[in-house]
């Protein structure tokens, strides 16, 4: 199916919050997090994934996550729950809900066979169809391999996602610390491989590309080294498990203040030198640094990302 092309909201912070709480469902709503998801799948125990279903339905009818992506995490296709996670929430509450993400994924199928169900669902209910979007946490080899295909899947997927705990023990990784080097490998980024498939799949399908989680929730220092190695490369946020690594992730996937103004004025450079009035020239000089059409491009991208953060 096609749809218009979809407007992709900032997502430098994605709170995950248990749908079995009721307690975090509420206390999400006034953290500064720029997406709220709300999982029925790892952190909800199997006996309990019903009412964390009914949980989310509320808290998404009750509204107050305003400003906020709202999304919810259902099961992965190789359980039984994944149908009724999506038929139960988005039949119930689809109008105040942006986004299904869908862990695990491991084949492009996968995207198409959720995409095919919202779109039943979305037509069966009146709703928009295409609204709701999809995104895909890649947290195993196949899908490792398949990541290109399931971006390209559907015209929902709005991200790409990095699961690395779930990942690590998908390739046998010899570490429980998720994020962390694997004990042994000293030549470099153990991650970077990953982090590098996943990051030219979103950008090749205008994408975002989101870290995962980092499991130790009290060092916030360690959380801030590991969101900026996948900041560096161009990742556009990462998850957060808990209030104290919001602000963490909002200031890690912003763009720097310096590196903001800079790029504001090689804008203004490259505006002014090639209008008439600047005296339409090729190449532009800011100081001693010269401006062409590339360094042009990344000052957008510095830019857009910025603005997008309110700077
Ligand atoms: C997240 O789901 C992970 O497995 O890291
Ligand atoms: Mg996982």
């Amino acid at each position: 199916m096609s749809y218009p092309a979809r407007v992709l909201r900032s997502r430098r912070s994605n709170l995950a919050v248990p749908g079995s709480s009721p307690k975090m469902l509420e206390k999400a709503k006034g953290l500064p997090a720029d997406q709220v998801f709300m999982d029925i799948e790892d952190a909800v125990a199997p006996l309990a994934k019903p009412d964390a279903r009914k949980n989310i339905v509320a808290a998404l009818n009750e509204g107050g996550y305003d400003g906020k992506v709202r999304t919810v995490r259902v099961n992965d296709w190789t359980t039984h729950w994944t149908y009724r996670d999506v038929v139960e929430v988005v039949e119930n509450a689809g109008q105040n809900l942006d986004c299904i993400m869908l862990p695990k994924v491991q084949t492009a199928e996968q995207v198409v066979a959720l995409d095919l169900l919202l779109t039943q669902i979305e037509k069966t209910m009146g709703f928009e169809v295409g609204r709701i979007g999809i995104e895909a946490q890649i947290e195993n080899a196949l899908g490792l391999t398949n990541v290109n295909a399931i971006a390209a899947a559907s015209q929902r997927v709005e991200t790409i996602i990095f699961g690395p705990a779930d990942f690590m023990a998908s390739i046998n990784m010899k570490s429980l610390v998720v994020g962390e080097q694997p004990q042994g490998y000293d030549v470099g980024d153990a991650y970077h491989y990953i982090l590098m498939q996943i990051l030219m799949a979103a950008r090749a399908y205008d994408k975002l590309a989101i870290d995962g989680p980092y499991l130790q929730i009290k060092d916030v220092e360690g959380y801030k080294r590991v969101a900026g190695r996948s900041a560096a490369l161009g990742f556009d946020g990462k998850w957060v498990l808990h209030p104290g690594q919001v602000d963490a992730a909002n200031e890690v996937y912003s763009p720097r203040q310096e590196d903001y103004d800079h790029a504001e004025l090689i804008l203004d450079a490259y505006d002014y030198y090639t209008s008439a009035e600047g005296g339409a020239r090729g190449a532009v000089m800011l100081g001693d640094e010269m401006i062409d059409e590339a360094s042009r491009k990344m000052a957008l991208v510095i830019s857009a990302k910025g603005r997008a953060a309110g700077m």
